[in-house]
């Protein structure tokens, strides 16, 4: 019994995991640029997305399927985040917005402040065999030039060249620089544990 709930504690340990994912960074060069850097990925229920952004200015908004580029009503959106052009692509401290994940439901995302929507600067995170993050991209170059007019009130950035800094305040300072380090040190952690509840039958 109590090996077992250790077994379940472990578990979650090990699957609590941080999507960390660049915005304006291109994946492909690994410099900065267009998009999210990676551009899918497949979170868990209890997996967080941590946007982390890198210089001009970037916002990370939700989505659907069929509409990329314009913001879902009640949906997530991190708000404009600036960050200055004279900081390397992978810089310490670089400012980060958490998103927690709950379920396994296809998310989208785009980045509205970049303005790169139709280009493809898009976020496939649990995409599906119908709804694929090629589809995704595909549909986001299909998209209206601008988003139509929403009862929200939150400001087009692409349409209102004067404002760059809407933060949110919820930006947190960088813990890792490394995307994966969490995992590792939880699966390393885990092991440890292991080794120790093995010894203790
Ligand atoms: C998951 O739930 C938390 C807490 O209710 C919420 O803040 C967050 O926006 C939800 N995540 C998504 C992707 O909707
Ligand atoms: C997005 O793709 C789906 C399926 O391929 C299609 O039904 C839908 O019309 C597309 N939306 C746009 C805006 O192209």
């Amino acid at each position: 019994m109590q090996a077992i709930l250790l077994l379940a504690f472990l578990s979650s340990l090990v699957s609590a995991f941080d999507y960390t994912v660049g915005v304006g960074k291109d994946e492909r060069t690994g410099k900065k640029g267009m998009g999210f850097d990676p551009s899918s990925i497949h979170p868990q229920a209890g997996d967080s997305i941590v946007f982390e952004f890198r210089s001009g200015a970037h916002s990370a908004v939700q989505s659907t399927y069929d509409n990329p580029c314009t913001p879902l009503e009640g949906g997530f959106n991190s708000g404009v985040i600036t960050v200055a052009d004279n900081l390397e692509v992978d810089a310490p401290g670089l400012p980060q917005i958490r998103l927690l994940v709950n379920s396994t439901e296809p998310l989208w995302f785009f980045d509205q402040a970049g303005g790169l929507c139709r280009e493809g600067a898009v976020l496939s995170a649990n995409p599906t065999s119908t709804q694929t993050a090629g589809g995704f991209v595909e549909n986001a170059s299909r998209a209206p030039a601008s988003p139509p007019p929403s009862s929200s009130t939150s400001s087009d950035p692409s349409s209102s060249t004067g404002s760059t800094s809407t933060s949110t305040g919820e930006a947190a300072p960088a813990q890792s620089s490394g995307s994966n380090t969490g995992y590792r040190d939880a699966v390393s952690g885990a092991a440890v544990l292991f080794g120790l509840v093995i010894g203790l039958l």
